[in-house]
């Protein structure tokens, strides 16, 4: 898989497509992407003679019914596997399009343009690709790595601000399982001042880009170090699903960074991570991330939604920690009563 970073975006992709032949080009939009960033590419002229696929925006779209409508289009048309499917689109348009693109003639090539932050540093690079089922979030896919990611920040200027403190959260994550020196770049980082710095923030997207794309090709099915990458997400995904049976659906990189509040507290009450770090990367969090509150009658319903956690075996609800910045530890099994205590901590610090 080749990642390129890049300030003129239709340039490259122009160059890449004309020096790899495919029968038939089909570009993957949703609403949004289709009349805000399709038109970023129009100068591309692959892109140009491309049959435009268009699928309703939002992660409740990534159902079974949109796939069954993207299968259509792609046998309609007569996709063969020397077609290219490029995914122009958030999580959702890599997610969904990817998993149409692993399945369709079991196996057609893919491309991923993100046009959020998120789907640059997570979702695009990596090649996860699946749809929710059964009320549950990416409960059927398959690994399949696009052939090229092409990330232009062109796109994520215009980002609002809770997307872009979505995204943003990934890039915290990497940098806690990358080291010391990554994180405090991140922490530096003025979200209120420096959104404008262009030039620093595009060295810190490719440095996140390059810290997950290597745990990546170490491990690309996950079957352990991979893992780590999933740091704060085992209680982040049961806030964000909290979060959206309650009404009040939080961004998946928001809950995330909630998550990694109470999974750092974990991480010091059983791999001895530093107190003056969790203290340090809860007090970003707090800073600048919205709060969700979770009574404490809750914390049974937040456990069982973790026992859904694809990464578990058994019943056991599995943890990524960290011993260390830079030092994950995977296939960790917590107790109910430490997961619950990270939550009181989380509640606490946050004077909820
Ligand atoms: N989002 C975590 C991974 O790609 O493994």
């Amino acid at each position: 898989m080749k990642t390129i970073i890049t300030a003129s975006l239709s340039d490259e992709l122009g160059a890449y497509l004309s020096a790899t032949p495919f029968d038939r080009i089909f570009v993957l939009t949703d609403t949004n992407t289709r009349e805000h960033c399709l038109p970023v590419l129009r100068n591309v002229p692959q892109i140009a003679d491309a049959r435009v696929i268009c699928i309703a925006a939002g992660d409740l779209n990534k159902s079974l019914r949109q796939l069954s409508d993207v299968w259509t289009v792609l046998s309609n048309d007569r996709a063969t596997r020397h077609s290219l499917l490029v995914n122009l689109g958030g999580g959702m348009a890599s997610d969904l399009g990817g998993f149409a693109a692993a399945t369709f003639k079991r196996g057609l090539r893919t491309l991923n343009i993100p046009t959020t932050l998120m789907a640059a540093v997570d979702a695009a690079v990596g090649g996860k690709t699946g749809i929710n089922f059964n009320g549950l979030k990416n409960e059927v896919g398959a690994f399949h790595s696009p052939i090229a990611v092409f990330i232009s920040s062109l796109f994520f200027r215009t980002l609002d601000r809770s997307n872009f403190l979505s995204g943003y959260a990934e890039m915290l994550k990497h940098a806690l399982l990358e080291g010391d020196s990554t994180l405090a770049d991140i922490l530096s980082f003025d979200l209120d001042k420096d959104l404008q710095d262009y030039a620093r923030l595009n060295r810190m997207l490719a440095e996140s880009v390059s810290i997950k794309e290597k745990i990546v090709e170490a491990d690309p099915l996950e079957k352990s170090a991979r893992k780590a990458l999933n740091l704060g997400h085992t209680v982040g995904h049961a806030i964000e699903s909290m979060s959206f049976a309650d009404g009040r659906p939080l961004l998946h990189g928001c809950a995330v960074a909630l998550g990694l509040v109470c999974e750092l507290y974990i991480s010091f009450k059983n791999c001895g991570f530093p107190s003056s770090k969790l203290m340090d990367i809860a007090g970003f969090i707090k800073a600048h991330y919205p709060p969700y509150a979770i009574g404490c009658s809750r914390y049974g319903a937040l456990y069982e939604l973790m026992r859904h956690d694809k990464k578990n075996r058994g019943d056991a609800v599995s943890f990524a920690l960290l011993a260390q910045v830079g030092q994950a530890r995977v296939d960790e099994s917590v107790a109910q009563a430490l997961v619950e205590e990270s939550l009181d901590f989380y509640h606490d610090f946050f004077g909820l």
